[in-house]
């Protein structure tokens, strides 16, 4: 569904969006920050990355714009942000400095999982112990019931849970445009796409047996077009009937730290894969998905690589900031 004409929103965008303004109160934000960050390469947790020229770090970034929506719609936005024991202490650490950004924010812990060499073996990461990882951005649905986020978002009577990357700088919360679909279409699940460069290694958005899945791009026949940026909304019903599904991991190869004679060694090439479950692995439990269209210019900018690397960088992601800042209004209808 695409709603609109280049960077402004159709007609019937409007009315969806001033639907959705109505209901921005029954929704409440996850960020998913639990990821190590491999590619970026900084000891701190993703949402801590100070981004040059900003002087901002992720979690600014981010925490502004949710405060700018308390402000415009006099309401109280909750934060969540799953973290896993690789980024809880220093998250913690750094929220408690600055009082929670005067915000109502919760933490709550992903599982790790276990890694396997290139054998597919246990990985040892010293003589006692066994290399461990986040089990994915996908470890989600368990840790939401393991503990009790969604008996807390459900005392707050919150209807829809949107759940995004905290590496996306333009990262676009609680959209009135997002809501006004879920409440009119009546939907478990809405993602969000932007149109998939050529060249970009994401995943895509195919629609089989009437559902929305992802499939990673070169397997999708259709060359679908709609790119997976990681951000989507959950009927919290849809999630609170989530339960005791195992889903079987996904492999990926990684650089994967391990400990010899007391020294930690940072392998220069991937030695293993780390197991993830994905979160759309899970999609296909919903009784009706859709995805919506926004333009990548006011909505998507992610932070994976180090300024070494090509895109996806540092300097792109303040560059991408930057200029919407200087169109005025991020949230233009
Ligand atoms: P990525 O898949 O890009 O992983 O995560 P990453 O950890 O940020 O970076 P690399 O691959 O190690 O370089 C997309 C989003 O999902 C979160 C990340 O924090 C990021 O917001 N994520 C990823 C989790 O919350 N948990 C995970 O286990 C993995």
């Amino acid at each position: 569904m695409d709603f609109y004409k280049g960077d402004r929103l159709n007609e019937e965008g409007r009315r969806l969006y001033n639907m959705g303004e109505v209901h921005i109160r029954k929704v409440c934000v996850v960020f998913l920050c639990g990821g190590q960050g491999t590619r970026l390469g900084s000891d701190k947790p993703k949402g801590c990355f100070i981004l040059p020229k900003l002087n901002m770090c992720l979690f600014e970034v981010h925490f502004q714009k949710i405060r700018e929506l308390q402000r415009k719609y006099n309401a109280k936005i909750k934060v969540f942000l799953m973290t896993s024991t690789f980024t809880y202490d220093d998250t913690k650490k750094f929220l408690d400095e600055r009082d929670n950004f005067d915000l109502d924010i919760t933490l709550f812990n992903q599982d790790n999982v276990e890694c396997l060499n290139l054998e597919m073996k246990l990985m040892k990461y010293d003589e006692n112990s066994t290399c461990k990882s986040p089990n994915g951005n996908g470890g989600l649905f368990k840790a939401l019931h393991q503990y009790h986020i969604i008996d807390k978002m459900k005392e707050c009577d919150i209807e829809y849970v949107n759940v995004v990357s905290v590496d996306n700088v333009l990262v676009n919360v609680c959209d009135p445009l997002a809501i006004g679909v879920l409440y009119d279409k009546n939907l478990d699940i809405l993602s969000k796409a932007v149109i998939k460069a050529d060249d970009e290694s994401v995943g895509v958005f195919v629609r089989e047996n009437g559902q929305y899945v992802v499939k990673e791009y070169f397997e999708s026949k259709e060359s679908s077009k709609l790119a997976n940026i990681c951000h989507h909304y959950f009927r919290l019903d849809f999630l609170e009937n989530l339960k005791n599904v195992d889903e079987a991991y996904h492999l990926s190869k990684k650089k994967i730290p391990y400990c010899r004679n007391g020294s930690i060694i940072k392998p220069d090439k991937p030695n293993g894969y780390k197991q993830e479950l994905f979160i759309f692995d899970f999609f296909k439990y919903a009784n009706g998905n859709e995805v919506i269209l926004v333009p990548r210019l006011l909505e998507f900018s992610p932070l994976k690589n180090s300024d070494k690397d090509k895109g996806s960088n540092p300097t792109t992601c303040v560059s991408d900031y930057l200029k919407i800042k200087s169109t005025a209004n991020i949230h233009f209808k």
